[in-house]
């Protein structure tokens, strides 16, 4: 059995931080605001939409220290063993100067009330360090989850263009104590469980994945918090009790990607930015989703695991890796098992995971080059909002033009992320053509009664689904022709 230590150890901007009285739902920021006066990071929308709250969290990576902007308002303190937690407040330099990113915020007139700043200010300080000189299309995707109700983007986005002329990211104020903090995390790395508390206040971080087996087989009714951009809202959205918490968002052994004989295995703790780095190039129209799943804090946090493991009837990532004909591997102990991505979703809030398991990996098969495959989401916003509908297609013709497999999945459309059975039989066999998907049409009432609720009503839904597929013959066939799309006309 691992060590056990009763105390959770990061570092604070300059400070050692040994806490032992901590509760599972602390979230970060009221850790800094309440407890540490450090009232920089403010809270606008405490579920990881403004960005207000945004702070870097640095961690070692293959033995290198890397940061990352993350929502603090929905990251709880029992994630944050071994890393460094960097504050708006640490940007200033001693000698009382602005650093850089904040000095050009200032100069191009980037801030009016205030509230957003800080939040910017670290979104943009994340961006210089990765790319000093970014293009405007890196600007507002590091920008894609800030809001800023005053001063307009115009203004802030001159100040990102202008930082790097303000100073080089060699000479950052920061880059001094860099080696000094990885050498001060690595010293951290005791192999040790965390275990803090008891009933109510629970909480342990285990020391590897066979640790995380154990614990869950022994508590399995406990709160697995993996990137917590779902279960940080249970928290600070619905109050829920989340004890005993257990934190596997550190667990190196669950974020590896790796592929063999064209099947990609991603696990679990694999957040959307490594995915993205990973298999955007391998899968495109899964890098182009990744982009629009929140902002750059939420990809750094979320993972492919907890975005399967919630089934939630409207996560991005299963219809698309149900359309690939991912395979997910479940783990209880030692036994592990493998199920089609699928069969997972039993219905709303139920998936097949038995008592002390959790989903470990899911394996996925890479679209062959001669395959077409497309996801479409569609939302009220296009950058950082939640889906009404969402299609995934996955198709292969034969050499006479014929449908020879068909994989058809949705999300937004049932209780859970489902496939298209009857509209996929309706084409298989057939000519892919404008005549074949328009019979296959009807068969949609066969596969989904979606519902209404404040994304979308189902009458719109239903249309959705049906204009997807027409959107999909429409860049697959090479027609020329323009394809008929139905309108839709609310009530
Ligand atoms: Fe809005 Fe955290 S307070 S993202
Ligand atoms: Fe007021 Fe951005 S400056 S919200």
């Amino acid at each position: 059995m691992a060590k056990i230590r009763n105390e959770l150890h990061f570092i604070l901007n300059g400070e050692d931080v040994a806490l032992t009285d901590v509760a599972p739902d602390e979230t970060l920021l009221d850790f800094l605001r309440l407890r540490r006066s450090l009232r920089g990071s403010k809270e606008g929308c405490a579920e990881g939409d403004c960005g207000a709250c945004t702070v870097l969290v640095g961690k070692l990576v293959g033995g290198k220290l890397v940061y990352e902007g993350v929502n603090s308002c929905i990251r709880f303190l029992g994630s944050l063993d071994r890393t460094h937690v960097v504050t708006i407040e640490h940007l200033k330099g001693a000698d009382g100067k602005l650093h850089p990113v904040q000095q050009a915020m200032v100069d191009f007139h980037g801030s009016q009330c205030g509230f957003c700043t800080p939040g910017i200010v670290m979104s943009l300080y994340a961006l210089w360090m990765e790319n000093p000189r970014p293009s405007d299309q890196a600007i507002e995707k590091a920008l894609q989850g800030n809001l800023c109700r005053c001063t307009g983007y115009e203004a802030i986005i001159r100040a990102a263009r202008a930082v790097s002329s303000y100073g080089d990211t060699e000479k950052d104020p920061l880059a001094a104590e860099r080696q000094a903090v990885g050498s001060r995390l690595a010293a951290l790395a005791d192999g040790a469980r965390v275990e803090i508390g008891t009933g109510e206040r629970r909480l342990v971080v285990p020391a590897d994945v066979d640790d995380f087996a154990t614990v869950l087989e022994a508590e399995p009714k406990a709160t697995v918090v993996a990137g917590s951009t779902d279960v940080g809202l249970w928290v600070t959205k619905f109050m829920r009790s989340i004890s005993p918490a257990v934190f596997i968002g550190g667990l190196d052994e669950l974020r590896t990607i790796s592929e063999e004989n064209g099947v990609v295995t991603i696990g679990a703790g694999v957040t959307y930015t490594e995915a993205f780095a990973a298999l955007s190039g391998r899968i495109p129209a899964l890098g182009a989703l990744i982009d629009r799943i929140g902002g750059d804090q939420v990809r750094n946090m979320g993972t492919i695991g907890g975005n399967i493991a919630n089934g939630s009837p409207i996560g991005d990532t299963p219809p698309p890796l149900i359309a690939l004909g991912a395979m997910l591997t479940l783990r209880r102990g030692k036994t592990r098992r493998t199920i089609p991505l699928e069969d997972f979703f039993i219905a709303y809030g139920k998936q097949d995971r038995q008592p002390g398991e959790f989903v470990e990996a899911v394996r996925v098969p890479l679209p062959n080059k001669s395959s077409y495959f497309a996801i479409y989401k569609v939302s009220k916003r296009r950058d950082e909002d939640i889906t009404s509908a969402l299609g995934a297609f996955h198709l292969m013709l034969a050499g006479d033009g014929t449908v020879a497999a068909v994989r058809i999945a949705y999300g937004g459309m049932a209780a859970t992320p489902k496939r298209a059975a009857a509209v996929e039989a309706a084409l298989i066999g057939r000519p892919w053509n404008e005549a074949t998907v328009e019979a296959a049409l009807p068969r949609y009432e066969e596969d989904f009664t979606p519902l209404t609720d404040m994304r979308a009503t189902a009458a719109y839904r239903a249309l959705a689904a049906k204009n997807l597929l027409r959107r999909f013959l429409a860049e697959t066939s090479g027609t020329s022709e323009p394809i008929q799309v139905s309108r839709y006309e609310p009530a």
